[in-house]
């Protein structure tokens, strides 16, 4: 529910930035045509008042012409502060330095904003020569702030005469989505526990208050002279749909988590889900180590053995393939897993996050464990095309919790 609001809210937010980039466009160019400047200027202030997203303009000499109100409350630096200075930092820093806007105003090429902003700012898809970012900035509010901004250039004809930005705060968006993930890696945790403690239960009771059953007809079946043959092959047959619950119990238990893996480390066990794979599904796992193998920390062992699993699974229930691929590297400092299909494929959606909702949770629960390690994930796959899951784990375990 949290995260259908959290996603309509941010959609929201960007078409109000959307569009108020275009209004602003559109009534800067409709005025700059009027030639009155001055009295554009204060039209253009009073509308740009009246908007609920925090916007200021710059001019080509990097001096601001519009602060809006809800810009004021965001900085807590009022307008007229601010008016005719160069003073557009003090909406991000502590100090003076460059904001996207005057790098927008310079008409900076892409290879300019990469190198400030790195990965953290992209083109923005909707408006020609405006970039997007999302940052953090430790001096602004208490804790510092998120802010997701988007510049503009503005243009008189073909030249660049200044940039506008709109500021968005998404440090409570982010911090929302911190503790998602927060909850999400608790849960793997909680189920992985239960997990191992359903299939010790299983294991050390009910198995064996079945194998007592077993033993306790034997003797009776061994001690009793006045038994009819009839009713001897009936106590048989009852023992050995007992001794057969014994093993579909076993199977459960080992399904549910297997000894081997905390006993005897990942590879046992992954040739043990491949022997299971096969009888199963008739498939076969051609499993190839690279590497200077050796036992990981549990955490890291359980984690590549759970995505393992549920890729392997993947291929088995949804690719149509009698063999897949699995290579496991061993590097000094990390390991890495590959699993590859060459099956049917799928479309992959733009985020693995969102298959949950409709109640798909193996390749979500990939990625959580691999966020969770700190590691990387590659999913490729297309119609026809195969699959390939890639996974690299750090083996140096990263902690977990808030991030931000
Ligand atoms: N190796 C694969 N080949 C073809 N399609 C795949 C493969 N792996 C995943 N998919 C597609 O991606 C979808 C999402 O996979 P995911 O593991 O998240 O869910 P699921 O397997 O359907 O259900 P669950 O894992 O929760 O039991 C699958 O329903 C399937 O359509
Ligand atoms: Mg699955």
């Amino acid at each position: 529910m949290n995260a259908y609001i959290l996603i309509i809210v941010t959609l929201l937010v960007a078409l109000a930035i959307t569009a108020g980039i275009l209004i602003f466009v559109v009534v800067r160019i409709f005025m700059r045509r009027e030639g009155e400047n001055d009295a554009a200027d204060v039209m253009l202030g009073r509308i740009l008042d009246g908007f609920p997203v925090p916007i200021f303009e710059i001019d080509e000499n990097h001096k601001v012409t519009q602060w809006n109100r809800a810009l004021e409350v965001l900085s807590g630096i009022k307008k007229t502060d601010v008016m005719g200075t160069d003073g557009q930092w003090r909406a991000f820093y502590k100090e003076k330095r460059e904001v996207l806007a005057d790098f927008i105003a310079d008409g900076a090429s892409e290879e300019q904003i990469a190198r400030q902003y790195g990965d953290k700012a992209r083109k923005s898809s909707l408006i020609e020569g405006a970039y997007e970012a999302e940052d953090f900035f430790p001096s602004m509010g208490e804790k510092g702030k998120w802010y997701r901004f988007t510049a503009s250039p503005i243009r008189s004809g073909d030249k660049i005469t200044g940039a506008i930005e709109l500021l968005e705060d998404v440090t409570e968006r982010n911090i929302a989505e911190d503790n998602l993930r927060y909850y999400a890696v608790q849960i793997t945790k909680v189920q992985e526990e239960e997990r191992k403690y359903i299939a010790r239960e299983l294991h050390d009771t009910t198995v064996q208050t079945l194998v007592a059953l077993i033993y306790n007809l034997d003797n009776f079946m061994r001690d009793d002279p006045a038994l009819t043959e009839d009713n001897l092959r009936k106590l048989k047959a009852m023992q050995d749909n007992l001794k057969r619950a014994v093993e579909e119990v076993r199977h459960f238990s080992r399904q549910l988590r297997p000894p081997v893996l905390d006993d005897l480390g990942l590879i046992p066990v992954l040739e043990w889900l491949a022997g299971e794979l096969k009888k199963t599904y008739d498939m076969d796992v051609q499993m190839e180590i690279s590497g200077s193998q050796r036992r990981l920390p549990p955490d890291m062992e359980l984690a590549l053995f759970r995505i393992i699993q549920e890729a392997l699974i993947n291929a088995a229930k949804h690719a149509s393939v009698k063999s897949v691929d699995l290579k496991l590297g061993y590097m000094d400092e990390s390991v890495k897993a590959t699993i590859i299909d060459r099956g049917e494929g799928f479309e992959l959606p733009d985020k693995i996050g969102s298959l949950p909702r409709s109640g798909k949770l193996g390749l979500a629960g990939i990625e959580e464990r691999v966020q969770m390690l700190g590691g990387r994930l590659e999913i490729e796959s297309g119609k026809g095309k195969g699959t390939k899951v890639y996974v690299d784990l750090p083996v140096v375990n990263t902690p977990v919790g808030f991030t931000r």
